[in-house]
């Protein structure tokens, strides 16, 4: 295999060998958010800050403790502007969410961090997109937040699983096997959808070094250990090494359209692809294509009213990191 020597790099400086008895586990992460705001005593009363491009499932779950969510803008390139996040402050303000998009880390610099300590509010590193690229900085350097959450199955194909740190007990501390089963069952039809060419999924995205398939517990047993088991056999330094190259690969064909920098996509790895669309028509004829071709390309965070920004909605579509989607963006998309 050819890796360049940025890739080489990269490489060079992943680590496997994580412990994750540090760790607590959750199905999901929306579940390690849940135990938090529980735990914290978070109510009616509790005024939580997030992005404005967020996903319904983190907003759904803050909702069940408080409807008192204030949004602060998250720009083109995807970050906030900190005198803005000061701005919209309260004494009712109990805890801000920072979300790192599709891998790359969102910074926030020491001395917000201080502020925020300063006035009592706890930050919440929502890392759900940013697995993989936790594992290549050891979580040693992300890990400087109240409490930082990241979701397993969205970088590597277990259909369930997340982590969270911080000061927190987890309710579930067990993958459940039900959920395993049923994913297994979506992602089974979604091959025979793809293999009629009605697919509107992506077929084999990666060829990854795991095997799901014999990957089932005993009905009503924990699977926790048996989950972490499989989570350390898993070959994560061949996952990010082919991840970083192709995102390289992608990096220098739709430099242009890309709203990462190379150097962030360099730090990080990537979950998906972000490029900027110069128009709504443009995103839809790509999805359009890219459906056609079987390929699992989509927008975030999915349009409706709690997805209030549609400026960046309507502009940025994220591909999947495969070669198949390199070769139709060059050779079937004439606008971006
Ligand atoms: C930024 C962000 N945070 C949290 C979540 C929730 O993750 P999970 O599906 O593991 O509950 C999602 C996705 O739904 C997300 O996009």
């Amino acid at each position: 295999m050819f890796i360049s020597r940025e890739a080489k790099l990269l490489y060079s400086n992943s680590n496997n060998n994580i412990n994750f008895e540090q760790f607590n586990f959750y199905n999901y992460s929306r579940d390690a958010i849940y135990d938090i705001l529980s735990q914290y005593n978070i109510n009616q009363n509790s005024e939580i800050i997030v992005p404005n491009y967020i996903c319904n499932t983190v907003v759904d779950t803050i909702n069940v403790f408080t409807n008192n969510v204030k949004f602060y803008t998250i720009n083109e390139k995807l970050k906030f502007d900190l005198d803005e996040i000061k701005s919209i402050l309260n004494e009712n303000t109990k805890m801000i969410f920072f979300v790192d998009y599709f891998g790359v880390e969102t910074s926030v610099n020491e001395k917000l961090i201080k502020f925020l300590k300063s006035k009592n509010i706890l930050i919440l590193k929502d890392s759900a997109h940013s697995f993989l690229t936790l594992m290549k900085n050891d979580f040693r350097t992300s890990y400087k937040y109240d409490f930082l959450v990241s979701s397993i199955y969205k970088a590597v194909p277990l259909y369930a699983g997340a982590v969270s740190l911080g000061n927190i007990r987890s309710r579930v501390n067990f993958i459940n096997n039900n959920i395993i089963q049923k994913r297994k069952i979506i992602n089974k039809m979604k091959q025979v959808f793809c293999f009629f060419g009605i697919s509107i999924f992506n077929r084999d995205i990666e060829k990854l070094s795991i095997i799901n398939d014999n990957y089932t517990f005993e009905s009503g047993t924990n699977g926790y250990d048996e989950y972490k088991n499989k989570l350390s056999s898993i070959d994560f330094k061949n996952i990010i090494i082919n991840r970083d190259q192709l995102s390289l690969d992608f990096y220098r064909y739709l430099e242009e359209y890309s709203i990462f920098t190379k150097d962030e996509i360099i730090k990080s790895s990537l979950q998906v692809f972000p490029i900027w669309c110069s128009s709504k028509a443009n995103r839809d004829e790509i999805l359009k294509i890219m459906k056609q071709e079987c390929v699992d390309a989509f927008t975030w965070a999915t349009f409706n009213k709690l997805s209030i920004n549609e400026y960046l909605w309507s502009h940025i579509i994220l591909l999947p990191l495969d070669k198949k989607v390199l070769t139709i963006m060059k050779e079937k998309i004439k606008n971006v």
